[in-house]
């Protein structure tokens, strides 16, 4: 890394992929069609070691002698414990720091300071933070500091940094694991390419679905819309990218207006924490946008119904125990936690080692 931290993060995140590589997770960018498809062979392969015992095992021995710091300083559940989870079953010990307020953060450490002094100790962060230049910067740190992590085959690598989510940008593990749940739940009518996607709800701060938008350049014929209300709506750096790059795409005004039509339907929360003038509880969901049980019915039998989940309102209660396996969220969970076996794996050279029984 030659470049200063302030020129580095002054380039268009488009332009600090090429720097990232393959040493970092911090953009859906960074990704093409035959990385995704590998990393879903992998968390494929990883699930199916993990049940038997044998496999199980010698998965708990891949990364026994590596330390993971999960440094979340905002609200999280899934991918903490995903993270966490996946951290346990290849055998990683790890530690976790989730409250600035009881770490030298609160004494006016700066970011680079603090990072650096984590790195000192561990082997790997994962990171979740409200500022969009976060983990950016902490790749930037871990790049220019001396300590290195030297990988099985020999090589010395700045120690991985792996964004957990970066304020409203980027959620590059959680697309990641969203295209592995597409994938495997349109696999019997032959995957991605040629569907249509509906992303439903708060697209304008909702980090997920930006990160998912840059992936969809990968499969062929691809469309997507983008059903939200005016305030919600994508916003024009992820349009122009999808025109750049050729995706169809197009905006609703209900949910109603696309549920025959999608192949999957993503729904995602009023991200109102972000609100600065926020009254008291929570933003409801517009009744449009609001996927209800009447929606399923309507759906083609070989639709599939995501969302990132924490949810709220946006999606009728009936909905969540209904014996129907459209309905996709709750594996969407448990298949995050498949995904980060695969990206930590491949992290530390290792997903060579990841499968069999
Ligand atoms: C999302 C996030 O934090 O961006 N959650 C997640 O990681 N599964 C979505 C959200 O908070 O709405």
């Amino acid at each position: 890394m030659d470049l200063s931290l302030a020129d580095f993060l002054a380039l268009p995140d488009g332009a600090k992929v090429p720097y990232v590589g393959d040493r970092a997770v911090l953009y859906a960018q960074q990704y093409g069609r035959a990385d995704l498809d590998a990393y879903c062979r992998l968390a494929d392969a990883a699930r199916a070691m993990h049940g038997t015992p044998e496999g199980r095992q010698r998965m708990g021995t891949l990364l026994q002698h590596r330390m993971a710091l999960n440094f979340f300083v905002q609200p999280s559940s899934r991918t903490f414990m995903s993270f966490n989870t996946a951290q346990a079953f290849l055998g990683m010990s790890r530690t976790s720091l989730r409250d600035p307020k009881i770490s030298s953060m609160s004494k006016g450490e700066t970011l680079v300071d603090s990072i650096r002094t984590f790195i000192s100790y561990v082997d790997l962060v994962v990171m979740r933070h409200g500022d969009e230049h976060a983990a950016a910067t902490a790749f930037w740190t871990a790049s220019r500091a001396h300590r290195r992590v030297t990988l099985d085959d020999g090589r010395e690598v700045p120690v991985p940094i792996v964004s957990g989510g970066s304020g409203t940008k980027q959620h590059p593990t959680q697309a990641l694991l969203d295209v592995y749940t597409l994938q495997r739940s349109l696999e019997p009518v032959g995957g991605i390419d040629g569907k249509t996607i509906a992303l439903v709800g708060d697209l304008a701060r909702g980090r997920t679905v930006r990160s998912l938008s840059y992936l969809m350049r990968h499969y062929r014929d691809v469309t997507l819309i983008f059903a939200a209300p005016a305030r919600y709506q994508m916003l024009p750096d992820i349009l122009e990218y999808l025109d750049a790059h050729g995706v169809r795409w197009r905006t609703a005004d209900s949910i109603d207006a696309v549920v025959e039509e999608a192949d999957a339907i993503y729904m995602t929360r009023i991200q109102d924490e972000h609100d600065t003038d926020k009254a008291d509880g929570h933003v409801r969901a517009a009744d449009a946008f609001v996927f209800r049980r009447r929606h399923l019915d309507a759906m083609k039998p070989t639709a599939c119904l995501l969302h990132p989940l924490p949810k709220r309102d946006e999606i009728e209660e009936e909905v969540d125990y209904v014996d129907d396996p459209r309905v996709a969220y709750w594996r969407q969970e448990r298949n995050g936690m498949w995904m980060r076996v695969a990206v930590l794996a491949t992290l530390f050279g290792v997903e060579g080692r990841i499968g069999g029984p």
